[in-house]
C-alpha cells in the first residue's frame, strides 16, 4: 500500500516554520503565516509541502530536539492552526509530509527526564553508560556538533550518548520499547491525515555492537560504527510492516555520505523497498569538504559526477530525491552560482537539477534567488553548530578569518527570514524578527518578484510546469555529455516520443558551447532560457537552456 507513487508526480515545499511567515506579529513564524500563503505555494506548481519541525520544543536546535513528538509547539500557533494548515493543503491537492526526528530526543523530553532517574519502563530508552574505570568517556566517538558525543549526567551518574548537540540525547533503539513508540508517533500523525515523513539522520539509528572506539577515521570519529549499523534495515523494516503499509503514505530518509548502491538497499522497488526516497548529500559536496578549515573552490565536476552517479546508479530501480538547497547548507546562489549573476545564475540552478529524474524539492526563498547572510560579529549567530565551530575549529587562525568561514559554510546563512516585500523586516513580521533579516531584501524579494516577468520566482513557475507537461521529464531516460567540462553541464532525457537536451553555464564568462553530436538545434523548439539572445553557441554567463524536440 506504500506503493502508490504518487510521490512522483510532486514537486515539494520545505517550509522552515521559524523563518517562512509570521502571522501573529510576535516576531516568529508560524502556522498562521503558513496558512496565508498556502495559495503562494500553490502559485509555484508546487503540490506538496515538507516541514521542519513544528512539535514543542526547547530550541537548542531550531527544533530538532523534540520534547513532546505528539503535538504543535504554541508559538507555531499549536494543533489547530496545523489542521487548518493541513486541510487548506489538501483542498488544494497538496500533500504534507512532517520530520520525523528520532534518533534523538531533547533531553527535556519527559522519557529522558524519567530515564535519568531510571524510573520504569524508561530506564534504557537512551544510550547510558558507566565511566571507564581509568575515568574516561564510554568511547571515542565525536558528536557532529559539539565535542565528544557523551556527557556526564549529575543524576544518574552516567554518560549518555548524544551525536548531536548535548541536549539531545541519542535513543536506545535496540529498545523494542523505543521501536514502539516510534510507531506511536508515526500512526498518531498518519491518522491525523498526514501524507508521509522525512526522516532525520535515520540511518544513524542503529549503533555498532559494543559501541568500539573508531581508530580509523581521523575526525568525526565513530560515524561509520553509527551511519547504515547492523540493524537499520531491520527497524525500517518493522515500521514499514507495522505502520506504513497500513497507510498511502511516502518515506524519505536522511542518509548523510550514502552511496546509490547502498541506498537501493532500502530503496529498490523490485525488492520490496523499506523506504520510498533517499536525501543524498553528494550534491552539496561540489565546493566543500565538511571536516576542512577552507573551503575548496566550487568543482562542477565533482557536481555532475554526483548527479550522473546518482541519476545512472537509480535508473529503473529506485526513485531520486532532488533539492539543492535545504536548512542545513547556505544558500546556492552564494556558492555554486554567483551573486554578481545573481538572477541568471538562480535561474540556471533551478534549471540544472529540476530536469532530472525524480521527485524535487524547493526551499524557501530559493525561488527568489535568496543569497547568504554576511553577519558582522560571530556573535549574530544563533546555530549551535556554527557557534561550537566558530570557538573551536582553526582556532590559531584570524577571528576574521573564522568569521569568513562561516560566510560561506553556516547554516545560518540560509535560515534568515523569507523576503516577502520591501517593507521593514522584509514583511516578514510588524513585529522585532526573531533573527535577522538579509540586507538585501530590499533588491530581492517576493513582491517586486511577482511584478516582473522575468524574475526568479516567474522562471521557477514556468520550470516547474514544464517539468510538469513532460512525459520525458518525469520518465527519459538520463545522459550527460562533455563531462570533462568544468564550465558547462549538458544532459538529455529520453523517451521513445519525446526528448529534451538540457545545457547549464557554470561560468562566469563566455563559454563555447560543442552540441552533443547526436542533435540537431535546427528541428529543435528552445522551450526555456534565462537570456533573450539565444541565437549564438556562445554560451553567457551562466546561460541555461531547454531544448525539445517531439
Ligand atoms: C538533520 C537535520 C538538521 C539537524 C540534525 C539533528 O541533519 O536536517 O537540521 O540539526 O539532523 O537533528
Ligand atoms: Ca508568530
Amino acid at each position: 500500500m506504500n506503493q502508490k507513487y504518487w510521490f512522483k508526480d510532486k514537486v515539494f515545499y520545505q517550509i522552515w516554520p521559524r523563518s517562512f511567515k509570521d502571522g501573529n506579529g510576535d516576531g516568529m513564524g508560524d502556522l498562521i503565516g503558513v496558512y496565508e500563503k498556502l495559495d503562494y505555494i500553490q502559485s509555484l506548481g508546487c503540490d506538496g509541502i515538507w516541514f521542519s519541525p513544528l512539535y514543542p520544543s526547547p530550541g537548542v536546535d531550531c527544533g530538532y530536539d523534540i520534547s513532546d513528538y505528539m503535538d504543535i509547539a504554541g508559538e507555531f500557533g499549536g494543533m489547530e492552526a496545523f489542521k487548518k494548515v493541513l486541510d487548506g493543503a489538501h483542498e488544494r491537492g497538496m500533500k504534507v509530509i512532517m520530520d520525523l526526528v528520532v534518533n534523538h530526543t531533547s533531553t527535556e523530553h519527559e522519557w529522558f527526564q524519567k530515564s535519568r532517574q531510571k524510573i520504569e519502563p524508561y530506564t534504557d530508552y537512551y544510550i547510558w553508560r558507566p565511566a571507564k574505570a581509568n575515568g574516561k568517556l564510554p568511547n571515542n566517538w565525536d558528536s557532529l556538533f559539539e565535542g565528544k558525543a557523551w556527557q556526564w549526567d549529575e543524576v544518574r551518574q552516567e554518560y549518555y550518548m548524544h551525536l548531536f548537540a548535548i541536549e539531545q540525547a541519542d535513543l536506545n533503539m535496540d529498545n523494542p520499547l523505543v521501536r514502539e513508540e516510534v510507531k506511536q508517533i508515526l500512526r498518531f500523525w498518519l491518522e491525523l491525515g498526514v501524507d508521509g515523513f522525512r526522516e532525520d539522520v535515520i540511518t544513524f539509528i542503529s549503533k555498532k555492537e559494543g559501541l568500539p572506539d573508531d581508530h580509523i577515521m581521523p575526525a568525526s570519529k565513530g560515524f561509520f560504527y553509527f551511519n547504515h549499523g547492523p540493524h537499520l534495515h531491520e527497524y525500517l523494516e518493522e515500521f514499514k510492516k507495522d505502520v506504513f503499509s497500513h497507510y498511502d503514505c511516502m518515506t524519505l530518509a536522511e542518509a548523510p555520505m550514502v552511496k546509490p548502491k547502498t541506498a537501493l538497499k532500502y530503496i529498490d522497488e523490485k525488492n520490496d523497498p523499506v523506504l520510498d526516497m533517499m536525501i543524498q548529500f553528494a550534491s552539496q559536496e561540489a565546493d566543500c569538504m565538511f571536516t576542512d578549515f577552507n573551503h575548496m573552490k566550487f568543482s562542477l565536476r565533482k557536481l555532475k559526477k554526483a548527479y550522473s552517479a546518482w541519476q545512472n546508479g537509480l535508473e529503473g530501480r529506485g526513485w531520486n530525491m532532488l533539492y539543492i538547497e535545504n536548512h542545513d547548507h547556505p544558500r546556492m546562489v552564494s556558492r555554486y552560482g554567483s551573486e554578481k549573476f545573481r538572477t541568471e545564475s538562480a535561474k540556471m540552478l533551478a534549471v540544472s537539477y529540476m530536469f532530472l529524474k525524480g521527485t524535487p524539492f524547493v526551499y524557501q526563498g530559493q525561488e527568489i534567488g535568496m543569497s547568504n547572510w554576511y553577519p558582522s560579529d560571530p556573535a549574530m549567530y544563533e546555530d549551535v553548530q556554527t557557534r561550537w565551530q566558530y570557538e573551536n575549529v582553526g582556532t590559531k587562525k584570524s577571528p576574521k578569518k573564522r568569521l569568513e568561514r562561516l560566510w560561506h559554510g553556516s547554516r545560518d546563512s540560509a535560515r534568515t527570514p523569507l523576503q516577502w516585500d520591501d517593507s521593514e523586516n522584509a514583511g516578514f513580521t510588524t513585529g522585532t524578527p526573531w533573527f535577522y533579516v538579509n540586507e538585501n531584501y530590499r533588491e530581492v524579494n517576493v513582491a517586486d518578484q511577482e511584478k516582473d516577468s522575468d524574475s526568479v520566482l516567474n522562471f521557477y513557475r514556468e520550470v516547474i510546469c514544464l517539468r510538469k507537461e513532460l512525459p520525458c521529464v518525469k520518465k527519459g531516460i538520463y545522459k550527460e555529455y562533455g563531462k570533462y567540462s568544468s564550465a558547462l553541464y549538458t544532459y538529455s532525457r529520453k523517451t521513445a516520443g519525446q526528448k529534451i537536451l538540457v545545457v547549464c553555464s557554470f561560468s562566469e564568462k563566455e563559454e563555447n558551447w560543442k552540441v552533443p553530436k547526436e542533435f540537431d538545434l535546427s528541428t529543435a523548439k528552445l522551450i526555456l532560457c534565462n537570456y533573450k539572445d539565444t541565437r549564438s553557441l556562445t554560451l553567457k554567463p551562466y546561460d541555461a537552456r531547454v531544448y525539445l524536440w517531439e
